[in-house]
């Protein structure tokens, strides 16, 4: 089969890599496969410090245990080797949330995820560099970090390894006749395929027709913090990588504004330094922006057609679901499985004005 992927984040280069190595020809198309989220992502695989609940928890569970096979899939195609550890995340509680976070951690342990609960001495003992003002943490164990931009930069060379094509393009028009998509048409060119997969992050509302909005992200780059694994406060996220640390990330409703500001750097460096004090000491390297794809429930969107999918709207997860989504894709061509995910997640819920609110 002819497949064409529109969009070249997470999730597009992942469904492009399972598709080509199902034995598929792929073809994805981009306006710039450098600018998506996924680039500058900070790579938590948090969906408990995230307190997600419900549909998005049994998607992001899904996907989390897929995420070690996935990690060597793509380094063995890729022959790159990415930072990835499954050492756990310290989620660092504010007095409000502690009740809702020790229930949320129950719950998860039922579904059998470890977690233990640390407060005041025992918490210092462990994390000493934790300001004084912290009191209270749960340790999520089986949650992860993978360094995002290894990991885009793996999915890129693998697919050059796969023949995968990327074409620089910006699809702005879908040919469709009775339910199947004919054709769709770049700025450039137009593409015909026996399937398509439509992925195109924050920039595919009016493409697709579905309210996917950017929800703009800045993050810190630092280097000089000795941290072995990820500290999640309510303020700021510090996450460690292979020689460097990232501090994120600002959530600004301020459309495709790409500008790195002033206030966004010093909020950043305030919060994390509420959470590690001698972080001040690090070595600013630098500062990126990413537009994470929100949805006005904050949901990811996932569509089937007679000869498409739509897996959108990733929002705050998209490193965390690219597996997952991936898998949708392939069970679906090629084992013929509708997964659940398409009745749970579909964009009709946003017709007749339902879910309109951003929340
Ligand atoms: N996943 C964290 C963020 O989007 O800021």
């Amino acid at each position: 089969m002819l497949i064409c992927v529109i969009g070249s984040g997470v999730v597009g280069l992942t469904c492009a890599l399972d598709l080509a190595l199902a034995g598929h020809k792929v073809k994805v198309i981009t306006r710039n496969y450098e600018e998506g989220a996924s680039w500058v992502a900070g790579g938590m695989l948090a969906p408990f410090s995230e307190g997600l609940e419900g549909d998005i928890l049994r998607l992001s569970i899904e996907s989390l245990r897929l995420y070690d096979e996935y990690v060597s899939r793509v380094e063995e195609v890729s022959g790159h080797s990415i930072f990835y550890r499954r050492n756990g995340i310290l989620r660092i509680l504010d007095s409000g949330e502690v009740e809702a976070y020790k229930a949320l951690a129950d719950s998860y342990r039922a579904l059998g995820f470890d977690s233990q609960p640390l407060e005041g001495s025992s918490l210092r003992e462990a994390f000493g560099l934790l300001s004084e003002e912290i009191s209270s943490a749960i340790l999520f164990k089986d949650e992860g970090n993978v360094d995002s931009q290894q990991l885009m930069d793996a999915l890129i060379f693998a697919m050059h390894r796969l023949g995968v094509e990327i074409v620089l393009d910006e699809v702005h028009k879908i040919k469709i006749e009775d339910g199947r998509v004919e054709e769709v048409i770049g700025f450039k060119n137009g593409y015909g395929a026996d399937f398509y997969v439509f992925s195109p992050g924050a920039w595919g509302s009016a493409l697709l027709g579905i309210p996917v909005y950017p929800l703009k992200g800045q993050i810190l780059k630092v280097r000089g913090l000795d941290i072995d694994r990820v500290l999640y406060s309510p303020y700021a996220y510090i996450i460690p990588k292979e020689n460097y640390t990232l501090i994120g990330a600002t959530s600004e409703d301020v459309s495709f504004d790409h500008r790195r500001t002033l206030g966004g750097v010093r909020s950043l460096g305030n919060n994390a330094a509420r959470v590690v004090p001698s972080i001040d000491e690090c070595e600013f390297v630098e500062v990126n922006v990413g537009f994470r794809p929100a949805t006005p429930d904050q949901l990811p969107v996932f569509d089937v057609g007679e000869n498409y999918v739509v897996s959108a709207g990733h929002f705050r997860n998209g490193i965390l679901l690219a597996p997952v989504s991936s898998k949708v894709v392939v069970d679906l061509l090629e084992r013929g499985v509708r997964s659940e995910y398409f009745e749970l997640f579909p964009s009709r819920r946003f017709q007749n004005g339902n879910h309109t609110d951003k929340s």
